[in-house]
């Protein structure tokens, strides 16, 4: 019996004890949403819906330093589908960012010109809703996607071309010389190239179900979804997966969190939802 009131005995009590707090403490609070109480939370933390009309697109994406027009849009698509711009007209953008497969290559290292690999074992992030993004790149080098464009082009292990090669090689394209001129009233230059790819990728957006909640269709998603975006907005998931397309507005140092802080997080954050 003695040994049951023991010191050390009692010392792992008061040690299991609190170890076991969090699992035995009731729920702090349990949220009850509506459909119009959820949609309201969400919007009311910046999770917008990503835009259905070209008008609502502009307003999101349009940006004075690379007035968007139809024209420019699609001239981006074309420069973003073309070889012409790697140095063995092997590979455009669109090799390594395959729209159909998620704006992505589904490789775990990206493959450039001659078949190398990515120097740095980078894989290609989609380009998908990049344009939203607070910055591009895995580090975030580059303020936007105009920015960004001049990267790839020039990198010997991606595309391998200079500034002044892209000009001359579009030069000779014909009906490029006519829309360069039509579009930005100027010959082919490497800067009007990086903007008219820029354009067409902030139209890369991509809109579901639960944009069409957002905007007010109670049907779009189902409870299960509902209970999703619930658990996603309290257990702290918006905290960095934020704004329209719910992320890419900050860049984040692994390990996010430490064991100690793992479990404050575990006494503080318990709740669940019910609806
Ligand atoms: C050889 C494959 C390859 C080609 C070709 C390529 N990319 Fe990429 N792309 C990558 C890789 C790898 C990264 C990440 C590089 C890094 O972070 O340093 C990337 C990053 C990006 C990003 C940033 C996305 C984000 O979330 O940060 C955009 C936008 C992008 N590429 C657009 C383009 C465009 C436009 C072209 C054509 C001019 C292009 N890429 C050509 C592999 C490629
Ligand atoms: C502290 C910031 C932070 C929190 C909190 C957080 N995430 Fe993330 N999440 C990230 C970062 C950073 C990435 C990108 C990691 C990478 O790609 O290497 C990411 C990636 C993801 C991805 C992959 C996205 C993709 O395009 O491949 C999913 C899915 C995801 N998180 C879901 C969640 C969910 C669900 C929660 C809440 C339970 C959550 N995250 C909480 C920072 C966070």
């Amino acid at each position: 019996m003695k040994r049951l009131f023991h010191p050390v005995a009692i010392t792992l009590y008061v040690v299991l004890f609190i170890i076991s707090l969090p699992f035995i403490l009731p729920d702090k609070s349990t949220k009850m949403y509506t459909d119009a109480q959820l949609r309201q939370v969400a919007l009311s933390h910046n999770m917008l819906p990503v835009p259905k009309t070209y008008d609502a697109l502009l307003k999101v994406v349009n940006t004075p330093k690379n007035p968007i027009t139809r024209e420019k849009i699609a001239l981006g698509k074309k420069l973003f589908f073309d070889t012409l711009l790697s140095q063995d007209k092997s590979i455009s953008c669109a090799s390594c960012h395959l729209l159909k497969e998620g704006g992505d290559d589904n490789l775990p290292t990206a493959i450039g010109y001659l078949g190398q690999e990515n120097p740095f074992h980078l894989n290609s992030p989609t380009v998908l809703n990049a344009a939203l993004a607070k910055s591009e790149f895995w580090d975030g080098r580059a303020k936007d996607v105009e920015a960004q464009a001049a990267g790839p082009i020039q990198a010997p292990f991606e595309m391998h071309m200079t500034p002044k090669e892209v000009e001359q090689r579009l030069k000779l394209v014909p009906s490029y010389v006519t829309s360069f001129r039509k579009i930005f009233g100027a010959d082919i230059t490497f800067e009007n190239v990086r903007k008219a790819i820029g354009a067409y990728e902030r139209t890369l957006l991509t809109r579901g179900s639960y944009d069409d909640f957002l905007e007010g269709n109670d049907e779009a998603i189902s409870p299960a979804a509902k209970r999703g975006l619930a658990l996603f907005i309290s257990k702290g998931c918006k905290g960095c997966h934020t704004g329209m397309s719910v992320g890419g507005q900050s860049i984040q140092k692994f390990p996010l969190r430490s064991y100690l802080s793992e479990y404050i997080g575990l006494l503080f954050q318990r709740e669940s939802i019910s609806f």
